[in-house]
């Protein structure tokens, strides 16, 4: 066993030593899920369409090596930093090194192809993401931000280690396309005029990731700058649509919060199990309703969509008789009653070990919030979001997030506005059939309606 840890440390490269220190969560442990053999093939069949040979190809987060088993190419270079993988029978011109895709040296690749490693940037060590977002920055001479999830840095990374004329050709999420924190991916494509062709796929193809799958090919030597989408079914049957919508219609905008009207997340306490009681659990532990708890919304799926305003008695109904998470538990100030502090002391440190808990001073103790004035569902499957008016004055939780209004703001008929609002065909699938309207897109919608209420 000795010997085994000293011959792999001796072919991991020394830069990667802060790699291995600072990954002591083992991220990379949690995002190893393998591409099935059809989409490698298919990948490998598009490429080949206006190239028939590759020289050398590389393959950042390669696990077993599986890309390196079709295609035409001179040579494979796949780097995986987990030593406990195995490979698959490699080809003669392939090869697996384990070390870190961010400390490789050589540059120059005509094809850098693979399924990268998905990791949400909360659960990346601060110093990893630091170190890498500033190389990353300094390279694409763009301000590459922290908070992208860990595929970003991998396509960056693939687009720093191609040929002038190289490619690009990677599953990834769709959202790339489109989200606030790939900018300046796309600012950097854009800044050198190469040509993008997203495919994104109609159904979900990895079960275990929730969010839309695509495949994405960058190529260099196409300098006419141009974004093509298309999507992609299960039997590799392509469409091409005109927007990354998959319709006609362009994106919603990413609009930052304007005072009097603005869409807020919803509160994370750190963990809904403790947090967000039933009503049992209310009972059971005394808490007062008012003092120890309040009312909260984690989800609005037990509202129909015909619902316009939560009242007390619809509250009572849809969540307190059927015993929904829909008490929060009132942490907010320091001077908690002796039964809610009797509760927390119930709490095993398991189902308080997260990140949110961990990185209070005070494990249970969340800063003030405030009841928005109405809450809508984050994610819908048709239309637009179930939402409502908030008469209950319920604190948003989670996916439950809030809008808040003046009292200038006529709140039926922004109701309405919202209700009437076309969400589906600007908003792309967030995996399979689901839609999510990100916090700022529901910015923009509000601004819209402030623009177009002033001229009526
Ligand atoms: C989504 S898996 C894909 C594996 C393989 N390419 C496939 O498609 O079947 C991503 C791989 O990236 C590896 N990985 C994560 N972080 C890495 C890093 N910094 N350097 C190299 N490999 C990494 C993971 O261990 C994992 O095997």
């Amino acid at each position: 066993m000795y010997t085994v840890t000293i011959a792999m440390r001796q072919i991991i490269d020394q830069n990667d030593e802060f790699e291995i220190a600072s990954c002591e969560k083992k991220y990379y442990k949690k995002c190893q899920v393998y591409t099935p053999d059809n989409i490698i093939k298919k990948l490998w069949t598009m490429l080949h369409q206006d190239k028939e040979y590759y020289e050398k190809v590389l393959d950042l987060g390669a696990g077993d090596g599986r890309f390196a088993k079709f295609g035409n190419y001179g040579e494979y270079i796949g780097i995986e930093i987990d030593k406990d993988t195995t490979n698959i029978d490699l080809p003669n011109n392939a090869s697996i090194r384990k070390q870190c895709a961010f400390s490789l040296k050589e540059k120059d690749f005509d094809l850098c192809i693979g399924n990268p490693p998905y990791v949400r940037h909360q659960e990346l060590e601060s110093s990893w993401k630091k170190k890498y977002a500033s190389m990353i920055s300094n390279k694409l001479d763009e301000e590459f931000t922290q908070s992208s999830n860990i595929f970003v840095y991998f396509l960056a990374q693939a687009l720093l280690k191609t040929k002038k004329d190289g490619k690009v050709a990677l599953i990834i999420p769709f959202e790339w396309a489109t989200r606030p924190s790939s900018r300046s991916i796309r600012n950097y494509i854009n800044r050198n005029e190469w040509s993008v062709h997203v495919y994104r796929f109609t159904d979900d193809v990895f079960s275990k990731v929730l969010t839309t799958a695509s495949i994405t090919i960058i190529d260099k030597s196409d300098k006419t700058n141009s974004w093509n989408y298309y999507e992609i079914d299960p039997l590799f049957n392509i469409t091409k649509t005109m927007e990354p919508t998959g319709t006609e219609k362009k994106i919603l905008p990413y609009n930052p919060r304007e005072d009097g009207l603005y869409s807020q997340r919803g509160l994370s306490p750190g963990s809904q199990k403790v947090f967000c009681l039933t009503e049992e659990e209310r009972k059971k532990h005394n808490l007062e309703i008012g003092i120890d708890v309040l009312p909260c919304l984690v989800s609005l799926k037990p509202l129909s969509k015909e619902n316009k305003v939560l009242t007390k008695n619809l509250f009572q109904k849809l969540y307190v008789d059927n015993n929904q998470r829909c008490w929060l538990v009132n942490s907010q100030t320091f001077a908690i009653s002796n039964n809610l502090k009797q509760y927390f002391d119930t709490i095993p440190y398991e189902d308080r070990n997260t990140w949110t808990c961990n990185n209070r001073d005070v494990w249970w103790k969340y800063h003030s919030v405030k009841a928005p004035t109405f809450l809508y569902a984050s994610a819908f499957t048709e239309y637009g979001p179930k939402i409502v008016i908030n008469r209950m004055n319920a604190i948003s939780v989670n996916s439950a997030p809030g809008i808040y209004a003046n009292s200038k703001v006529n709140l039926y008929k922004l109701l309405d506005y919202i209700k009437a609002y076309d969400f589906e065909s600007r908003i792309v699938n967030h995996s399979g059939k689901l839609k999510r309207i990100e916090i700022n897109q529901m910015n923009s919608v509000l601004q819209e309606y402030i623009k177009e209420s002033q001229f009526q």
